[in-house]
């Protein structure tokens, strides 16, 4: 089979094709353990290169042999499994997004006014290019490559430090350098490297990538350490994580600090003085963008001084101190062939285009969202008129967009290119999936499915978003196997994912005869069930995917009350709206009277409430500790401020306040623990006096908040 006589594919009838494939894929699966597993490759790169092109020929030429579970079908999905997991010791974040000029001065006076900073003070930022690749964390001790990262959810990323070690910007050992140092930066590859690297997939019938990022995405994301050391990535270090001492007291001097390390860091990277020298450099990049020889997205913008960027913190996902100012997104005209609606996990009907392909800055397009029915009707949710009044019709041809990773809109009609017959669009007032009336309630710019559970569409959706990433995470159960399971009758709610094995009795005999999966992936998919009958509250929330509910107000619930008992009953209580269970969820920072709203809707009446009661019998939430700091003299305390703060301005010391495990309140009440009062106190200090609350001034605060 591996001789020079082998004949060519062309010559082959399809028995004998049928009676040399169990060969290849022997060896093909011989080949794959003994390099994956056993770490012990025992054929040569080229002859695995040789014997899998065999394969795929083959089954290329007679479609009937090629089987599911072929080698030539397992890149991509098998290769996520395998990575092992790594907690960032901080948080890698992303950044706030601006559009316009004027969002970047908005930036300059909301950084001013955290700050205190009056409009003349000097502030000055970097401007350097945002890089379109994906972004890497670095870990050195002492000196030497650890660990490499990637991003994930930005808590927990995978581990890809043998990949790392094969890119040649990224140093494996580093003279001079803090004792703990992590360096962060974006993975991309280069327009040149990236048109080879497509010729060759080419070549090898293999499918194209999509676009230099999502190659270098793909690239790095191989289990298979030899496949990315063969593909042309490259790294831009400009952030940083832990250090065990500062790199400097500025952005630019950390900067440069990198780049006498040895990393490679952005050529175009600047410092400014103010938004009027931001935005110049922004327009100088917009310049240079087609010439850089590599995809960039926008500009990011950083204040200059590490003081100033402690002191401005975070947000939950993006610091206060960084904005990316996006380029604008490139456009394209087709046409709409049809409207399709779909229907999300909470009942709700979107409305997609489907259009004839087309290709939007390097990405060929085929859907895009029309939001809702007020947006295809040419109107925005006050009535008013948008893209001048001008509906979109089934048939028509129309301008879309992409602006960064999102989703493809559609930004215009063409009136003039109407045929005389198009008529307007009819949104329903029935689910397509189920049915049931869907009803659009006031203030609601989305009509929503009614059926709740029984609507196959919802209940699939909250199957999806259950088990996706930042809720349960279960590997091996991912969108298409739900989708399977569901359609099968498997699973129809949360609860029956961890009673799948047991109902079955044999299980495991059932799941491995269906199609795509064999006894390794179904033991697997098992065992990742088993591991998430335990789960962090906060994880949990989330993925019961209750209106209102993100991943980030999900956590602030975990903290708030710690075990899912707690804060069950205290959306029992807060049934009628008022009492001191409803003023406990809406003194959350955070949660508004529709969040609050929505979690008493869903876990006290809808058919999510017994969902989670049927879950509970299976799964248990993990309890959350508060988010206090513990050595922090004000942790769980409540605080007020009052008069005027001369060194801090409001906003700063209600952040800092919280971020030492406070929560800080707008009134003097019975509550409050301790009243800081600056000059011009007033009625506050007097309430405060009478109920003997603990009063400090300024320099006290400063004391607890560690100076500015
Ligand atoms: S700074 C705490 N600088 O953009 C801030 N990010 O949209 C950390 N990115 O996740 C990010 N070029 O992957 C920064 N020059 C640059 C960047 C950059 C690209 C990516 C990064 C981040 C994403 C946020």
């Amino acid at each position: 089979m591996t001789g020079t006589d082998t004949p060519d594919v062309s010559q082959l009838t399809q028995a004998e094709a049928a009676a040399e494939l169990p060969g290849l894929i022997a060896a093909l699966e011989a080949a794959n353990t003994a390099y994956h597993t056993l770490d012990a490759p025992e054929i040569s790169d080229a002859e695995y290169d040789r014997l899998k092109r065999r394969l795929a020929e083959i089954e290329a030429r007679f479609p009937a042999l090629a089987r599911p579970d072929s080698p030539t079908r397992k890149i991509g999905a098998a290769v996520a499994e395998g990575f092992g997991k790594v907690t960032h010791e901080v948080r890698m974040l992303s950044l706030e997004n601006g559009f316009s000029d004027e969002d970047v001065t908005d930036f300059d006076a909301r950084v001013r006014s955290y700050l205190g900073l009056s409009p003349d003070a000097p502030l000055p930022c970097t401007a350097e290019p945002k890089i379109d690749g994906l972004s890497l964390s670095l870990r050195y001790e002492r000196g030497v490559l650890v660990q490499a990262a990637t991003r994930g959810d930005g808590e927990v990323g995978e581990n890809v430090t043998e990949n790392a070690r094969t890119i040649a910007d990224i140093p494996q050992r580093l003279t001079g350098a803090p004792d703990l140092l992590e360096v962060r930066g974006e993975v991309y590859m280069s327009h040149a490297d990236f048109a080879a690297l497509n010729a060759r997939q080419a070549e090898r019938g293999e499918k194209p990538f999509a676009n230099p990022r999502n190659a270098a995405a793909g690239s790095l994301r191989q289990l298979d350490a030899r496949i990315t050391a063969a593909r042309p990535l490259r790294f831009f270090a400009y952030a940083w994580g832990a250090l065990s001492e500062p790199l400097s007291d500025t952005q630019m001097g950390a900067i440069n600090q990198l780049k006498t390390l040895g990393f490679q860091v952005n050529p175009l990277t600047v410092l400014c003085d103010g938004p009027q020298d931001l935005l110049a450099q922004y327009r100088a990049i917009e310049q240079a963008r087609a010439s850089l020889g590599y995809d960039i997205d926008g500009v990011v913008y950083k204040v200059n001084d590490l003081g100033l960027q402690r002191r401005l913190g975070f947000r939950s996902t993006t610091p206060r101190w960084a904005i990316a100012h996006k380029f604008p997104a490139e456009l394209a005209w087709t046409r709409l062939e049809r409207i399709e609606i779909q229907v999300g996990r909470t009942g709700a009907l979107s409305p997609v285009a489907r259009l004839a392909p087309v290709t939007v800055g390097g990405v060929v397009v085929s859907n895009a969202t029309l939001h809702n029915e007020d947006y295809i009707a040419g109107r925005d949710s006050k009535g008013a008129p948008i893209r001048g009044g001008k509906d979109i019709r089934e048939g028509d041809w129309v301008q879309v967009y992409r602006a960064g990773d999102v989703i493809p809109k559609v930004a215009d009609v063409d009136l003039s290119r109407r045929s005389a017959d198009a008529q307007p669009y009819e949104f329903p007032h029935k689910c397509p999936e189920c049915g049931s009336d869907a009803i659009r309630e006031e203030g609601d710019a989305v009509r929503r499915c009614t059926g709740g559970l029984i609507c196959p569409a919802q209940a699939v959706e909250k199957l999806k978003h259950f088990v996706s990433r930042g809720a349960f995470d279960i590997e091996g159960l991912g969108a298409k196997q739900v989708e399977a399971f569901y359609r099968d009758g498997w699973i129809r709610e949360p609860a029956d994912i961890f009673t799948l094995q047991q109902r079955f009795g044999s299980g495991l005999q059932q799941l491995k005869n269906r199609e795509g999966w064999g006894p390794k992936s179904a033991q697997n998919l098992f065992d990742a069930i088993e591991d998430k009958r335990k789960i962090p509250l906060a994880r949990f929330i989330f993925a019961l995917g209750l209106r209102h509910v993100g991943d980030s107000t999900a956590t602030l619930l975990a903290h708030q009350f710690g075990t899912w008992e707690r804060l069950a009953k205290v959306v029992e209580e807060a049934d009628n709206f008022q009492g001191p269970a409803w003023e406990e969820l809406l003194a959350i920072d955070g949660v508004g009277e529709t969040t609050a709203r929505s979690l008493i809707a869903s876990l006290n009446h809808s058919a999510d409430a017994q969902a989670v009661k049927n879950l509970l019998q299976w799964v248990t939430p993990e309890p959350a500790q508060p988010r206090a700091v513990a050595d922090s003299e004000i942790a769980g305390l409540t605080v007020v401020f009052t008069g005027t703060l001369e060194r801090m301005t409001r906003a700063e010391a209600k952040a800092r306040a919280e971020a030492l495990g406070a929560k800080v309140a707008g009134s003097v009440s019975a509550k409050t623990d301790i009243l800081i009062a600056g000059p011009g106190a007033g009625s506050k200090a007097k309430k405060a006096a009478e109920l003997g609350v603990r009063v400090i001034d300024e320099d006290a605060w400063l004391a607890i908040a560690g100076g500015t």
